[in-house]
């Protein structure tokens, strides 16, 4: 059974001196048993978000890593720096890929320092607009998948509990978001990329997959109600309490579901 997953990309936002308060905040308003949270702050407020969810049950995690160890990285974070502040990272965010022009082999190699140093990773995957336009998505999506992955460990990954979130660049921000149809069909292009062509074998269904791209509570239930959606990464709702209770307590509504399949219970 895999684990139904509800993490909150903060992004650029959130001064320190704010950031313990909504964390603590959300982590009240979403105690649903069975989902796992984790909240992921800017790096400066990592002391003090991790300092407030001591105790909650909502893990901390970082937006980026370095993929070297230390050196001569000027404003550079390596994995064993974020070992106490954090228990997952998200590598590969496309706005990180976009911006700061992280290719998918850089991916690949913070994916291993985050692995190496304990960090859950959550690495990103999305095409762009005209990919999906011109019938590409799933392509560009397995290209990404080979530049990260290609040489790993399927084991490995998966025992450092090893996420991917599908993210369409076209629906980060955009209030534009997939349908829960097509992104589900984009989770399984994923583990059957995974399964056949990086060799994973049914390895591959162990992995959990997110969506993520323009979630809210109202939505939320249209990505949760396929089955090959694990959860979400959710950038924008996730500075609002109020929506991070409606995603959370859909979330519970299908960890529930999980659990009385697993149990072999009547659903
Ligand atoms: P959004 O961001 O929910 O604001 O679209 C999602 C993300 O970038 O992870």
């Amino acid at each position: 059974m895999r684990p139904v997953i509800i993490a909150a990309n903060r992004k650029m936002n959130t001064p320190p001196a704010d950031a313990g308060e909504l964390a603590a905040t959300i982590a009240a308003r979403t105690e649903e048993p069975g989902v796992v949270r984790v909240i992921c702050p800017p790096y400066v407020c990592l002391f003090a978000v991790r300092d407030a969810l001591q105790g909650r049950g909502v893990a901390v995690g970082a937006q980026n890593v370095h993929g070297e160890l230390a050196g001569a990285y000027t404003g550079e974070i390596s994995a064993p720096m974020l070992k106490d502040l954090a228990t997952w990272v998200i590598i590969g965010h496309s706005e990180r890929r976009r911006d700061q022009k992280e290719t998918d082999e850089m991916v690949g190699k913070k994916l291993a320092r985050a692995i190496d140093a304990g960090l859950r990773p959550i690495v990103c995957v999305g095409e762009q607009l005209e990919e999906r336009e011109s019938g590409r998505a799933v392509e560009v999506v397995a290209k990404q998948l080979h530049g990260a992955l290609a040489g790993k460990d399927a084991e490995t990954l998966l025992a450092g509990g090893f996420v991917i979130a599908y993210e369409p660049v076209w629906a980060i921000g955009t209030g534009r978001n997939a349908s829960g149809h097509d992104a589900a069909a984009m989770a399984d292009a994923i583990r059957s990329t995974l399964e056949a062509n990086l060799s994973w074998g049914e390895a591959a269904e162990r992995v959990p997959v997110l969506y993520g791209g323009s979630v809210t509570s109202a939505n939320i239930g249209e990505f949760l109600g396929e089955p090959s959606i694990d959860g979400a990464l959710v950038g924008g709702a996730s500075l609002k309490p109020d929506e991070m209770a409606g995603i959370v307590a859909r979330a519970a509504v299908t960890a529930r579901a999980r659990e009385a399949v697993a149990s072999g219970e009547p659903a």
